[in-house]
């Protein structure tokens, strides 16, 4: 078994190598001056099962870049004969363009789907589902990867008076799969519509809440950091502070400065200043199952 590091993901890849007792070796991207790039396996191939780890979202190299670079790394292992081929991805974006909203626009999630069927099967950390119920609806070879019990196991030991919030209706699934884990948690969701791509009105509740030393706001992606915000100022009706708590931190346009009153947190499956949650374990465990 041979783990490959991608652009996105080499810490991340190298402990699931770990955790699996498997080789280990980044993937070499090279960019030439005209911005393609190359990429090329340091170790054989031949008869082993590949694992690629690749996260997607901008860094030196841009999301766009990590689809090509993912799909040349898989077409080689193809060639040099991999005996199976796994994609891992601990954040899969694309996947929240689901409908044609727009005549005549893409259905990105259904194109990623189509792209990635070069895989046997792609694990994806907590996949962004929203008309789309389940990953097998429109992504036969691909399978969900919760990390719930990490995120738990992170409020238990870092919350005492809280309530659990999630900021819209989708949101819901992530909430309920980590209250499941903890000592009857107080939940609340809220309603939210969007308005456009950096804008969305959370619907005033009527029913009051019970008072709470803190609530949690949990939602899978933070962008631009616009929804946390929102419900921030729902949440403050009935809690003291404030915690942000995505799973997938993207946090585009510099979205991390704007929520600087609140603790924000999110998992590793970004890295960054706030990446607290390590999901290694769930990972590693879902590989193991196959
Ligand atoms: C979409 O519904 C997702 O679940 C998130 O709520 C959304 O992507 C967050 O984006 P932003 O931080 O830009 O509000």
């Amino acid at each position: 078994m041979l783990v490959i590091g991608c652009s996105g993901s080499h810490n991340l890849a190298k402990e699931i190598a770990k955790g699996l007792n498997a080789n280990y070796a980044d993937l070499v991207v090279d960019k030439f001056p005209d911005n393609e790039i190359r990429v090329r396996f340091s170790k054989s191939i031949k008869g082993r099962k590949v694992i690629l780890v690749q996260s997607f979202y901008n860094n030196s190299h841009s999301v766009n870049d990590k689809i090509v670079e993912v799909l040349f790394a898989a077409y080689t292992a193809r060639e040099l004969k991999a005996k199976k081929l796994f994609l891992v991805a601990p954040y899969l974006a694309y996947l929240r363009e689901d409908k044609r909203f727009e005549k005549g626009e893409s259905i990105s999630a259904k194109i990623i789907a189509k792209l990635f069927k070069i895989f046997d099967k792609v694990f994806i950390v907590e996949p962004h589902l929203h008309r789309f119920k389940k990953l097998k609806d429109f992504f036969p070879n691909a399978k969900k990867i919760s990390v719930a019990r990490e995120i738990s196991d992170y409020i238990k030991k870092n919350f005492e008076d809280y309530i659990l919030v999630g900021p819209d209706q989708e949101s819901w699934q992530w909430v309920k799969d980590i209250a499941k884990y903890l000592p009857k948690p107080s939940v609340v969701v809220f309603k939210k519509e969007r308005i456009g791509p950096e804008k969305v009105r959370i619907l005033k509740r009527k029913r009051k809440q019970k008072k709470k030393q803190e609530a949690i706001i949990i939602d899978d992606i933070i962008s631009t950091g616009g929804t946390m915000l929102e419900a921030a100022k729902e949440a403050k009706k009935f809690a003291k502070k404030i915690c942000c708590l995505g799973i997938h931190g993207i946090f585009a346009k510099n979205s991390l400065s704007r929520l600087k009153k609140y603790k924000v947190m999110s998992t590793n499956s970004i890295p960054s200043r706030v990446s607290k949650i390590d999901i290694t374990e769930s990972i590693v465990k879902e590989l193991k199952r196959g």
